[in-house]
């Protein structure tokens, strides 16, 4: 059986980008895959500087995970800092990692950009993905597009550590292969840019139904009226409705009529936005009502991580064993 292992970030609540993007391919390869899926806590430190905040968005990702219909008896969930294992590999693969690869990476100039302090921990952020990622020895690893490069720059360095401590037989790492969904263009925020959690331009799928809809309400558009005919691959309200409902789904082939259309038969936005709203409403009525109940059992989600840790740790007992032998320790 193939190994799956993706990660999400414990900066903030979790939105339909991270939903489409990862969440959806984590639930359907777990049927079939040995899927590890974990939160980012160390990670999550290179933003956040409030200890009650991250406790708090750490266990809320653990429940969204479940809540999300992630099945603890198919897939081991853990979090980062239960597993320090990937902070030593992270120093290894540091060492061969050459400096300039770092000075390449975007998403450090772009956080940098948003004002985030440039931190040593950010500018070596894909350094310990890559642990985390080459720790559980995993074939593929499924994220969405703006996770490419450090999917690449994981593979680089296994290549690299390979290269300079294994040989062809005996690699010390398995390379593992990016996984994107099929339409993998990133999902926008109500503001059109990357929806992102720390942009403030997230649609939570858990919000209560009035502030969700105002928050649908609040997509940007632009001013045609009704009776004009529209571009859906323009608008922002029809990339969020493809990608949560899919390309290929009667619904979103109805609504994307609906935007050509024209004269009495054309669509106004606030139409295009109800129709989203249902489909939110629609896609997460079991999700929500699961949440109320996890929410309600602490224990479960104690137990849930001591079983995913256990499990992570096994594999990693195994993988650093491996390495230090490898590098003369
Ligand atoms: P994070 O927490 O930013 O995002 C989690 C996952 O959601 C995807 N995603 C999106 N997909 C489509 N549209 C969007 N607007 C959107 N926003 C986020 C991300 O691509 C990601 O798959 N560095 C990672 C966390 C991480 C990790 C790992 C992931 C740490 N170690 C090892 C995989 C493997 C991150 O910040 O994701």
């Amino acid at each position: 059986m193939k190994r799956v292992l993706s990660g999400i970030q414990p900066s903030g609540q979790l939105h339909l980008g991270n939903y489409a993007g990862a969440v959806q391919q984590f639930l359907e390869l777990q049927h079939d895959h040995e899927v590890f899926v974990f939160v980012a806590s160390y990670h999550a430190l290179t933003t956040s500087k409030d200890p009650d905040e991250l406790r708090h968005n750490i266990r809320q990702v653990v429940i969204d995970y479940l809540a999300f219909g992630l099945d603890p008896s198919q897939c081991h969930i853990y979090l980062q800092h239960d597993v320090p294992a990937v902070c030593e590999l992270a120093w290894l693969l540091g060492c061969v990692c050459p400096k300039s690869q770092m000075d390449k990476a975007t998403t450090y100039k772009d956080k940098v950009a948003k004002g985030i302090p440039a931190s040593v921990g950010l500018f070596t952020y894909p350094v310990l993905q890559a642990a985390d990622i080459l720790a559980v020895d995993p074939d593929v690893v499924p994220v969405g597009a703006d996770q490419q490069q450090h999917v690449e720059i994981t593979r680089d360095l296994a290549q690299r550590f390979n290269h300079a401590y294994g040989n062809d037989d005996r690699p010390v790492f398995k390379v593992p292969e990016l996984m994107l969904r099929q339409d993998s263009a990133l999902v926008p925020g109500v503001d059109g840019q990357k929806m992102s959690k720390s942009y403030g331009n997230g649609i939570d799928p858990f919000m209560d139904e009035k502030p969700l809809r105002k928050r649908i309400m609040k997509i940007v558009t632009d001013s045609k009226p009704p009776e004009e005919t529209k571009d859906p691959e323009e608008s922002t309200i029809f990339q969020i409705f493809a990608a949560l409902a899919g390309r290929d789904d009667g619904r979103t082939v109805k609504l994307a009529e609906r935007y050509r259309a024209t004269g009495e038969h054309g669509m106004g936005y606030g139409e295009a936005k109800q129709a989203l709203f249902e489909l939110v409403m629609d896609t997460f009525a079991d999700a929500r009502n699961r949440r109320v109940e996890l929410m309600a059992d602490p224990t479960h989600i104690d137990a849930v991580l001591r079983d995913g840790a256990e499990a992570a740790r096994a594999v990693m007992d195994g993988v650093m064993r491996r390495v230090r032998s490898a590098v003369g320790l």
